[in-house]
């Protein structure tokens, strides 16, 4: 995977990311959706871009939330929330996610975040693995969670 860099979302990445999310995912953004959680939180906002045909083929975006710990008890504490994340099918299975996702979790990081969490659908099994292969745990179901009334799984993780 030479030809794939990972590197920081950049303003003028935002249609391509816009549009791997409208192809990977039925959970889509206005564009200034985009744009607010890069200009809040641009260190987890992290895209893949393959460099022999200059095109993005995958990002991952997150913000940081305050609320009570998943994992140590009901303490307060800032939570990286991995809001998407998606690569393009051609480039899939390659370690691409997991590479973005271990940038994002780095950026949460910096931002003092000392824990991570995020929804999936309970049907996604390559999400789920993929999840459980860095390290997050079910913690519970949220039912109904998507607007077509499938329920989420809640995954978290120590950073
Ligand atoms: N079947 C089973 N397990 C899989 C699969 C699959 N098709 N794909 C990935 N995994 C698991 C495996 O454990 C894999 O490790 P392995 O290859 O050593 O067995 C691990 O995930 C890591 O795989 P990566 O290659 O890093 O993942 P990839 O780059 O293929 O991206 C992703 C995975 C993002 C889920 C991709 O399939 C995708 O874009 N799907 C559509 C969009 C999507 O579902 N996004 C997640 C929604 S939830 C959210 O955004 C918070
Ligand atoms: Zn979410």
């Amino acid at each position: 995977m030479e030809q794939i860099h990972i590197r920081l979302f950049q303003p003028q990445d935002l249609s391509s990311v816009i549009h791997i999310n409208r192809t990977c995912l039925p959970e889509n953004y206005p564009g200034l959706f985009f744009m607010s959680l890069y200009e809040s939180f641009p260190k987890a906002f992290i895209v893949a871009e393959d460099i022999e045909t200059n095109t993005l083929i995958g990002y991952v975006m997150g913000r940081v939330e305050r609320g009570f710990s998943s994992l140590k008890g009901y303490k307060l504490t800032k939570k990286g929330h991995i809001v998407s994340i998606a690569i393009i099918e051609k480039y899939r299975r390659k370690g691409i996610a997991t590479r973005l996702l271990e940038e994002a979790l780095e950026g949460f990081k910096e931002y003092g975040a000392s824990e991570s969490f995020l929804e999936v659908r309970e049907s996604n099994i390559e999400a789920v693995n993929l999840y459980q292969k860095i390290g997050y745990v079910e913690k519970k179901v949220l039912p109904g969670y998507y607007r077509d009334g499938e329920d989420a799984l809640l995954f978290t993780c120590p950073l």
